[in-house]
């Protein structure tokens, strides 16, 4: 590691120690504020959920009387939820009117290529003006998300990002009190405008940047009503660009049911959750709070890498009050089980991806993948091919890998998926340690990306390609 990247990273440590500007956090007015705003259905076909969407910018109020320009989709932040039934149909006619190009990528969902959002790979950028379809059945139930793939970094960080939540009637958890939470952050600088994405230069990129307000369901520490005792299912996931939340419920426990692709094998308790950018989490909460009238839930300090816990603090996230209904008893936490079959490592083609950091000249940096920035050559693979990749972490900091379009099985140290079985398409590969994992291609033929879900990095290099039943020719550039 050259000596000139540490110093960079103190830079970043030491920029992002600065307090935020409006540090004090907002009053709550009572009312619960953490809901989010349902996409508007226009299709009778109850298995066709049909809606609009639109980008463009728009004033939105993250905190009484605190407002901003942002990049929006429907004028919100987050976007709407979009909400499905397993197998539904889903039709989304994008509208950009946003002055650069964009498209819309479906976090997680096992969609056709074309339907993936990829500029050049997928589709042309959507234009200014311009407009797209975006039709598919969603595959699997879960909780996914919908965000653009061009100039990510910037275009995530100003509010373009919303979540899709696919039911499975049968799934059997039983729990009717049911929210989604988007967690997020973003960026104001001084003047209380938006902080250009390109902030803090090559050392912004190499660190990640993270903004100073944090958001739940795009509201900065709203109010959450609930019944003392009464369990609730959360269904969580991180849309911010850099930071990984470590969730703390003033010591309640979370038990976790499910995570990217759905409900987990059986369900795993604790009272701390890390959720990287990009992952979800399904999880059951039933807070009796001690006594107490409210708890907060927080954010505490997480080591993802150089510089990121050094002069800075846990954050609020949100604050849960106890409404007057009598508390409820305690009750046995969620019993359910989903049957996963393991992948087998035995005929797997082993794959090697070092995620590596290069000083380019005198201060410029490049991510890559063995090396070699984006566009790289592809990783190649044949459809219904299982592939053991062996994800080798040589940076300083953590890296949240994503694959798209594709579920995979994380192995512990001997090589077995790790129990409780899960699917994920993102994992967080810590820094300089390795991660292996276990992902079967099938028949949808087309070069699928995998990068790094800190759209800083991604952007800096730190992403690459499956070409999948086709020839593994590099990719031209730009398709972030
Ligand atoms: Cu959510 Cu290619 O990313
Ligand atoms: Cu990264």
């Amino acid at each position: 590691m050259p000596v000139r990247l540490a110093a960079l990273a103190c830079a970043v440590a030491v920029c992002l120690a600065a307090p935020p500007a409006a540090a004090q956090p907002p009053t709550t007015s009572g009312r619960d504020d953490a809901s989010l705003p349902l996409a508007l259905d226009r299709n009778a076909d109850p298995r066709i959920v049909e809606i609009d969407l639109e980008a463009r910018v728009s004033d939105v109020e993250i905190a009484p009387g605190e407002r901003y320009p942002l990049w929006t989709y429907n004028g919100g932040l987050p976007g709407p939820l979009l909400r499905a039934r397993l197998g539904d149909r889903l039709i989304v006619h994008f509208t950009n009117h946003l002055p650069e190009p964009t498209t819309v990528h479906w976090h997680g969902v096992r969609v056709p290529l074309a339907m993936d959002g990829v500029p050049e790979i997928s589709q042309p950028a959507v234009a200014p003006g311009a407009t797209f379809t975006y039709d598919f059945i969603v595959p699997d139930a879960g909780l996914f998300w919908y965000h653009p793939h061009v100039m990510s970094a910037a275009q995530v960080g100003f509010g373009l990002y919303g979540a899709l939540l696919v039911d499975d009637p049968a799934d059997g958890v039983g729990v009717a009190d049911e929210r989604v939470l988007v967690l997020s952050d973003l960026a104001i600088d001084a003047e209380g405008r938006l902080e250009p994405a390109d902030s803090g230069g090559p050392a912004g990129m190499v660190f990640g940047r993270e903004g100073d307000r944090v958001l739940v369901n795009g509201r900065r520490q709203p109010l959450l009503r609930a019944r003392r005792g009464a369990p609730q299912r959360w269904r969580i996931v991180n849309a911010a660009k850099s930071r990984y939340f470590d969730l703390d419920l003033d010591g309640e426990s979370f038990v976790q049911i499910g995570g990217d692709g759905g409900l987990q094998e059986s369900p795993t308790t604790s009272r701390e959750l890390v959720i990287a950018p990009g992952e979800r989490v399904d999880v059951v909460v039933a807070p009796t709070g001690d006594g107490s009238a409210r708890l907060v839930l927080r954010s505490l300090l997480f080591n993802r890498g150089y510089g990121s816990v050094e002069y800075r603090e846990a954050q609020d996230l949100l604050t849960l009050e106890f409404d007057d209904q009598p508390a409820l008893p305690p009750v046995p936490p969620p019993t359910m089980h989903r049957v996963i079959e393991p992948l087998s490592a035995e005929g797997a083609t082993p794959v090697q991806v070092v995620l590596t950091l290069q000083q380019r000249g005198d201060s410029d940096f490049d991510y890559g993948i063995n090396g070699v920035p984006f566009p790289n050559r592809p990783i190649a693979a044949r459809p219904g091919e299982t592939q053991l990749w062996t994800v080798v972490n040589k940076t300083k900091w953590s890296h949240p890998l994503h694959l798209h379009g594709f579920f995979f099985q994380v192995l512990d140290a001997s090589g077995q998926p790790v129990r409780p079985l899960a699917w994920k398409d993102t994992v967080d590969v810590p820094f300089e340690q390795t991660v292996r994992l276990l992902v079967r291609f099938d028949d949808r033929a087309g070069l699928w990306m995998y990068h790094c879900h800190i759209l800083d990095h991604a952007d800096g290099g730190l992403m690459g390609t499956v070409a999948v039943g086709v020839p593994a020719t590099v990719p031209s550039a730009h398709v972030h």
